[in-house]
Order: C-alpha cells, then structure tokens, then sequence
C-alpha cells in the first residue's frame, strides 16, 4: 500500500514494484482516470483512521509506505497549518490505525521523512548521520521532524515494525514546479523555444545540497522494506543521500550547459526563503552498510533527464 501514490516518489515507486511483480494499492487525494490500470487505486481517499483503519483489515498488505504528505520546503512558511496536517496529523491517523488493525504485528511500515529535519548542523558534524541532534529550522523540518518521533514512539511502544527515512534532495523527471531542478530547467527550455526572454529567474545559489535521483530513492526504500531481518536492527532511521555536496550556482550552470542558448541570470527576491540551511551533505554509510544500498545515477544523468522531460512537455 502507498499512501501519496499519484505524487513525484509514489509514481516512481509504483513502476519499480510493478516491475517486481508486486500488487500495488494507493491512496490519492484526487481522481485520476488515467493512472496505471495495475495498480488498485483509491481516489478521493480521506485520510483519517477510520478510512485507513477498514482498508488496512481489507486488504491486508505487508507493507506501507507512507509517502503521503506536503513536501515543499518554501510552502511550509506560507502555510504552516497545512504542513502539519498533512505531514504530523495525517502520520498519526496512519499509525492509530495500523495499530488498531488485525495486521499491526504483520505489517511493515516505511515512513519518510528528510534532511530538513537536521537543521542547523555544524561544518564539523558533515557528513550527517542519523545520530546527529536535530535542531529543524522550517515547518517543513520541524513536521518531518516530529514523524520520526512518531516512528520511535509506537516501535517502542506497540512494537510495530517502522522503519524512518531521512532522504536528502532527491530529484528526477516528473517532479513538480516549486523544486530548484524543475524550476530551473522549465525556464531554460521556455527560453530554448523561444517561449520565454533569455533570462531564468533563481532564489539561493550560495546553498549547498545532497542531490540524488528519485530512482536510487525508491530503489532504497523498496531493499529496506524487502530485508527480512532489519526489524531485529536497533537503529531504524536510515539517511538516503549520495554522500556529496554540489551547490545551486552549479546545478544552475550544469542546466544552462545542456543548453546552446545564452542566458542571464537574475536573483528573484519572491524565490528567497525567510531562512536557508547553507549545507546539507549526508553520510550514507549506514545504509550501506546495513542494507547493502548504494545510489547509481549520476547527477549529470538525472538533469539531462529532467531538462528532456521539459523538451517533451513544452
Ligand atoms: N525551489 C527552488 N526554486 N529552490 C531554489 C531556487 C528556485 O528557483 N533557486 C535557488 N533555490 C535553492 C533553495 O533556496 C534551496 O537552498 C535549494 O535551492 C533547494 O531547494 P528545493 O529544490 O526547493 O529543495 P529543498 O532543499 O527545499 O527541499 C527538498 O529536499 C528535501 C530533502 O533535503 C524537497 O524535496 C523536500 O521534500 C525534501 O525533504
């Protein structure tokens, strides 16, 4: 079962697990008449414990990733209320409710949270490890935050069998506008058709980030979900990240070189945050280590991917 089934990560877990031979069931918000006919999907779902509740005793799955959520960083300042719900409140009718199930002792559950929940770390704690103290400086963090709480609280309490992820920015094609790569390469092909001046508009270049494509993402999610003894592991939260730090000036540049034309750059005041974490760069040992994971795509291969979605969709 995934719950956010029709977003960014649920679409490219689906394929995978499709691919697999797995049955697939999802929860969406909306409608969507033509999403993939293999897979059992739930529209207009209403997230809240009794709904759960009566499909987790209907169709009993051996796993949920809770994908589900508000995962936009800068919208967290706009609407902080929403952030919660769909992040913190919808966690907790999701966890009520599989602990009330018929499976609470069968069931695996995944849930995701970020980097963001890291905050404000020093120079000298780089590469983060999960160990590391969170001190989250968004909504977003503070929500993702609280879920791996969450996560500790009914493994610990009601013994069910969750497994926290904190993956760091993960990109790709499909993912939506409002995402440094995707607000970038929209407005680089827009000038390359000549539907746009040739000037992109960018918020923070200074940040550094972890960036690693959605499919190394769900390619972990599904190898800790299918490791049969890693409920027996003391440590469940496990970072996803490629272990390198590239900053925004150069996946800006790396865009713009996909690209013949010439382009000037302008920093849009609208596009900066109340306040932005500097550098986040993860340590992807653990996982390594404990799963056997490791990320295969490069970066240079995600953006060319990303800027040739935008030719196709243009
Ligand atoms: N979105 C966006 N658009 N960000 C920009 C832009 C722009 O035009 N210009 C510069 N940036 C900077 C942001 O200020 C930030 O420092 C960085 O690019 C990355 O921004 P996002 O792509 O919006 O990602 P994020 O780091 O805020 O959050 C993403 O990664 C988290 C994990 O680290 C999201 O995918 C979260 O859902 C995820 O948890």
């Amino acid at each position: 079962l995934i719950t956010g089934i029709t977003g960014f990560v649920g679409r490219h877990l689906t394929k995978r697990l499709l691919q697999d031979g797995v049955e697939v069931w999802g929860t969406t918000r909306g409608i969507y008449p033509n999403f993939n006919s293999n897979v059992h999907l739930i529209e207009r779902f209403n997230f809240n414990l009794q709904s759960i509740l009566e499909i987790l005793n209907n169709i009993r799955p051996d796993h949920i990733y809770h994908l589900a959520g508000q995962s936009n960083v800068k919208n967290s300042w706009l609407n902080p209320f929403e952030t919660f719900e769909a992040n913190v409140l919808a966690t907790i009718h999701l966890l009520e409710a599989v602990r009330l199930s018929e499976i609470a002792q069968k069931v695996k559950v995944l849930t995701v949270g970020s980097s963001e929940e890291y905050g404000r770390v020093q120079i000298s704690e780089m590469p983060i490890k999960e160990d590391t103290e969170l001190r989250p400086i968004s909504p977003y963090g503070i929500s993702k935050a609280t879920i791996s709480m969450l996560a500790r609280q009914y493994r610990e309490t009601y013994k069910i069998n969750v497994v926290h992820v904190r993956p760091f920015n993960h990109i790709g094609p499909g993912q939506s506008l409002g995402f440094v790569t995707q607000d970038f390469a929209k407005q680089i092909v827009e000038i390359e058709k000549g539907l746009a001046d040739p000037i992109i508009y960018v918020g923070n270049l200074d940040a550094k980030r972890d960036f690693i494509d959605v499919r190394d993402v769900v390619d972990a999610y599904i190898m800790i979900m299918t490791k049969s003894d890693i409920c027996e592991y003391p440590g469940f939260i496990f970072n996803v990240c490629s272990a390198k730090p590239t900053q925004i000036k150069d996946i800006l540049y790396l865009l713009i070189d996909l690209s013949s034309k010439q382009i000037d750059v302008k920093i849009s005041q609208h596009k900066l945050r109340p306040i932005d974490v500097e550098i986040y760069v993860g340590s992807n040992e653990l996982i390594r280590k404990v799963i056997g994971w490791e990320p295969k795509i490069p970066l240079d291969q995600s953006l060319q991917d990303i800027i040739s979605e935008w030719r196709n969709r243009l």
